[in-house]
């Protein structure tokens, strides 16, 4: 795939979004209420435990995720710096930041929350289950003095919540060999406080950060399997 720039990206998304805007709007007026978020991790835990259920959800999704390939790359390996990895990503965790995409509790510059709010509950909950089974294709980066710092940094403050080793749990982020651009960006957004991501814990724990630190661990995590 040739490296695109997220300008162009954004542009082949607004394309997308006009015809997918078309299917959101039957999807309304034929579906009851959605279903809650409780209602709808509930359901992604029961597929989860069931290979029947389970390997229909990840045919689907498959299908479900092909719009997702043009941003986050096959099988959600990003070759985009802005753009995150979601293969292997933790599924509670993907499914829980769709929904907070549509419900506005994460902000981005907008198509996202257009692409979400394009899917049906069914198949957000099918695209976590697909993605979070997905191998990482990216080679982890070599090591260097900034990732050693942000190495001991993330021993310090981070591996309590995201594991040692960076996988996290069903619900808290797998951050090993995220996007460094990415990764980045996410931190000081928790910092900024300005509520384009929200989080009490990241919060907390970003807010005495300088940047020069926010540059290391991205770096180390750049460079974590
Ligand atoms: C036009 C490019 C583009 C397309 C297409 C796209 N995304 Fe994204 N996605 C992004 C960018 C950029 C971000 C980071 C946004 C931010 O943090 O503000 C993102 C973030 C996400 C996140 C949050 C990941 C994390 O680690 O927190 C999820 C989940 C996600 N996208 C799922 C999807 C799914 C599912 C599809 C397909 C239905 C999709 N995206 C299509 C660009 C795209
Ligand atoms: C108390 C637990 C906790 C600690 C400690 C913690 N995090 Fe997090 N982190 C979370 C949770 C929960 C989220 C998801 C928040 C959300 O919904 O936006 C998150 C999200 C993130 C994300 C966004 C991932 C993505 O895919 O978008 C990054 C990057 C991150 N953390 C890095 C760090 C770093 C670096 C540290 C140490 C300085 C740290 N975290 C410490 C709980 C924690």
């Amino acid at each position: 795939m040739l490296p695109l720039s997220i300008h162009t990206i954004i542009s082949i998304a607004s394309l997308m979004l006009v015809s997918l805007s078309a299917t959101a709007a039957t999807h309304s007026q034929e579906n009851p209420p959605p279903p809650s978020p409780q209602a709808m991790h509930a359901k992604l835990e029961q597929i989860g435990k069931d290979p029947a259920s389970l390997s229909a959800a990840l045919k689907d999704g498959e299908k479900a995720a092909s719009v997702c390939r043009h941003c986050h790359g096959a099988g959600g390996n990003s070759v985009l710096p802005e753009v995150p990895n979601l293969a292997s990503q933790n599924d509670a965790y993907l499914l829980e930041q769709m929904n907070k995409f549509v419900s506005g509790q994460r902000k981005s510059s907008a198509f996202m929350e257009g692409l979400i709010k394009a899917l049906t509950p069914d198949e957000r909950i099918q695209i976590a289950l697909f993605l979070s089974q997905q191998p990482v294709t990216r080679k982890p980066a070599g090591s260097t003095a900034q990732s050693a710092a942000g190495n001991q940094l993330f021993d310090k403050l981070c591996a309590g919540c995201h594991g040692k080793n960076g996988a996290g749990t069903q619900k808290i982020p797998r951050l090993a060999g995220q996007q460094v651009q990415y990764v980045e960006d996410s931190l000081k957004r928790y910092r900024s406080g300005t509520g384009e991501r929200i989080d009490p814990r990241m919060a907390a724990y970003t807010r005495n950060l300088k940047d020069a630190d926010i540059q290391n661990l991205a770096a180390y995590l750049s460079t974590m399997p």
